[in-house]
């Protein structure tokens, strides 16, 4: 980022959690199964993508885009007539980057049992400006308590990511530097 935007960042109002918070909501159909019937981990994943993608835009005031999507988790199979919820909110905020936790509920349309969790999500997005660049964001505040431990537990896995990134790369370049190929 450059210094600019840096000192951009600095003057960005914060935002709180609940003011992105999103639920998108559709009914799986015939369309969305796989060859064993169930629904698909792809169509989940892209509903994932699309409400961790709108929380995202709504949070940061402007486009942005998917950097990574990590521990996505299928608990329980989906079914053709199941009502999927896809609950996202902003957990923590970086400088131009967002972690976006996402939950996945399934409930059968046309009954009144109540909804369980079939999956979860941890996605990272960028604030981009016109040329693709990263811009500032907003800073979360988290508004209650579970707030709070998810934003805590955002920065864990940012600071895992941060370590897994550099670890591998040290290991590719210290098997370059020893001229060992692929
Ligand atoms: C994401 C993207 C904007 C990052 O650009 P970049 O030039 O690497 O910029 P930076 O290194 O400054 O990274 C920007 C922020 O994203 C974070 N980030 C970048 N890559 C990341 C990754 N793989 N995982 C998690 N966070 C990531 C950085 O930590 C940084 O966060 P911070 O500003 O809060 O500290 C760029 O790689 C991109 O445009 N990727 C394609 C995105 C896309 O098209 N998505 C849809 C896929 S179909």
């Amino acid at each position: 980022m450059t210094d600019q935007a840096l000192s951009a960042h600095q003057t960005v109002p914060s935002k709180p959690t609940s003011a992105s918070r999103t639920t998108l909501s559709h009914i799986m159909t015939a369309h969305d199964t796989n060859l064993l019937g169930t629904v698909h981990g792809g169509v989940i994943m892209k509903l994932v993508d699309d409400a961790a993608g709108a929380v995202a835009g709504r949070h940061s005031g402007g486009p942005a885009v998917t950097a990574s999507m990590d521990e996505m988790v299928f608990l329980e199979p989906v079914r053709v007539g199941d009502l999927v919820h896809v609950r996202a909110q902003v957990n923590w905020t970086g400088r131009s980057s967002m972690e976006v936790g996402v939950r996945v509920m399934a409930e059968r349309w046309n009954e009144s049992t109540p909804a369980t969790q079939v999956g979860s999500a941890y996605l990272v997005f960028a604030a981009v400006d016109a040329e693709g660049k990263p811009r500032p964001v907003p800073q979360v505040v988290p508004g209650t308590e579970r707030d709070k431990r998810r934003y805590q537990e955002a920065q864990i896995r940012r600071t895992h990511r941060l370590a897994r990134r550099r670890a591998i790369k040290e290991l590719r370049d210290k098997r370059a530097a020893e001229g060992i190929g692929d």
